[in-house]
């Protein structure tokens, strides 16, 4: 028989989790103690947005192979691999990870594991975290060391999330036994049939590749941005200094796209519990590092403040500001720790009437930020705009025509945070044009590509 699943905690991770899990053929049962979260995902409806995951969410739970509830009582008895999946988010007071919902989790779930069982944690941690939750399953659990701990993070970026899971580019998973192994490799020998990567390691090391990956990419979105501050210093341009770069296979292109950095629920925060962490081990150099990164990424969303104070004429006062995109990257409604809706809300702090469109997270930014006017297109936000700040990447935006928005606002003046944008193009139709890290008129030669 295979192993039975259950999935504790369905958020982003847990959902896309559990309903690929279940695509994969498994018995699965999805928990969470948010009973609105459950009755929406027994119905069939998905919190978030996310590509493809609502329909394979309907085809589980009528093929009768995935199930939700609020009880850890049902979930105990159900699951011979219990994944826990619930939030680490930054903790309030400090840059340190927040353990509360995990060890919660733990505490619900161990007192009734009475039968051998494999726990899995995937949730983001600090390194040392398996080792706090496997003393608590050993003292807590009436099944002693037969419900073992293993540690298996996980890679998905939203807006992809199925895609990652079904054919992550790797799998790793932190094992004490070759019992654990064994139950994890049955797991997945649908993907590592397949030839994804099937890696072995401790938990120690499973726990650190997670926060390492996030690191290294934000080191290197931070490293392209601290490129554009030298561009500003000289009058250089990032853009084809970005692409010469990317030529080098050994830097490659990706992660290396310059403009107002990154956000979301994961990149930043997990490089500040990853630093925090870090100083506690007494490896001060990754705590440098990492507080570095994150202050060269909070750096530009002020400079952009600045191009919008300079297209206004130095003040901000009172002026109409449309800003296109307000989630924290396109092809997501996820506004968590977004560069596009913090410039936008300083912006509105400056005295600018500030209205945004987003295609998919304008109902989220609301409830955020109620102060903001919000427009239901991207014609509508730009109407007597006397400054256009485009934000977050969405192709609707990289496609627009500047000659129609040129028509609807009041004066032709944008500001690119995100370097996607024909300079030349917006240029030639009578806008002022700026970018993070590029000159303030044309003298850049462009790069056969
Ligand atoms: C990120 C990681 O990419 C996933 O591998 C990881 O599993 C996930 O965090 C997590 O920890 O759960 P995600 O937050 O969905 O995934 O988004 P990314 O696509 O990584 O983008 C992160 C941010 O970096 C976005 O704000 C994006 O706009 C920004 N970015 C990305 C740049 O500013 N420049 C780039 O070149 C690339």
């Amino acid at each position: 028989m295979p192993p039975r699943i259950t999935v504790l905690g369905t958020g982003y991770l847990g959902a896309t989790h559990a309903v690929c899990l279940a695509e994969l053929g498994f018995q699965v049962l999805g928990l969470d103690t948010n009973e609105a979260q459950v009755s929406a995902l027994a119905a069939g409806r998905l919190p978030f947005h996310e590509p493809d995951l609502e329909e394979l969410l309907r085809g589980g739970l009528r093929s009768g192979r995935l199930r939700f509830t609020t009880s850890y009582g049902e979930a105990a008895s159900f699951g011979d691999v219990h994944f826990i999946c619930v939030g680490t988010p930054q903790r309030a007071d400090s840059d340190a990870a927040d353990l509360t919902h995990l060890l919660a989790c733990v505490e619900a779930l161990a007192p009734l594991l009475t039968r051998p069982c494999l726990v899995v944690g995937k949730s983001t941690v600090p390194v040392g975290t398996s080792e706090i939750v496997s003393e608590r399953l050993a003292r807590l659990s009436p099944a002693g060391p037969a419900a073992e701990l293993a540690w298996n993070p996980e890679f998905l970026r939203e807006g992809h999330a199925v895609a990652d899971t079904m054919r992550p580019d790797r799998i790793v998973v932190g094992v004490r036994s070759a019992r654990a192994e064994a139950i994890l490799r049955e797991v997945y020998a649908g993907p590592a049939a397949a030839g994804v990567p099937f890696l072995v390691t401790g938990l120690p090391t499973a726990e650190l590749v997670k926060v390492a990956a996030n690191a290294f990419l934000a080191t290197k979105v931070s490293f392209i941005n601290a490129m554009a501050e030298v561009c500003e210093a000289v009058g250089a341009d990032i853009v084809p200094l970005a692409q010469a770069l990317s030529h080098d296979e050994r830097i490659g292109g990706r992660f290396l796209v310059p403009g107002l950095g990154f956000g979301g629920g994961c990149l930043p925060k997990d490089i500040r519990a990853f630093g925090a962490a870090a100083r506690e081990l007494g490896v001060g150099s990754v705590s440098t590092l990492l507080g570095e990164v994150d202050a060269i990424n909070l750096r530009r969303r002020a400079r952009m403040v600045d191009l919008a104070l300079e297209l206004a004429g130095g003040s901000l006062e009172g002026r109409a500001v449309g800003v296109l995109g307000c989630s924290f990257k396109p092809n997501s409604d996820d506004i968590r720790d977004s560069p596009a809706l913090d410039v936008a809300g300083t912006v509105h702090g400056l005295g600018a009437r500030v209205t945004v469109y987003d295609p998919a997270a304008l109902g989220k930014a609301r409830q955020v930020h109620p102060e903001l006017e919000y427009a239901d297109s991207m014609l509508a936000a730009a109407t007597d705009a006397d400054v256009l700040l485009l934000l977050t990447e969405w192709r609707e935006f990289t496609e627009a025509d500047p000659d129609v928005l040129g028509k609807a606002v009041a004066q032709r003046n944008i500001a690119d945070g995100r370097s996607v944008l024909d300079a030349g193009r917006w240029r030639a139709a009578g806008w002022r044009y700026r970018a993070l890290g590029r000159p303030a008129s044309a003298d850049s030669i462009s790069l056969a590509t």
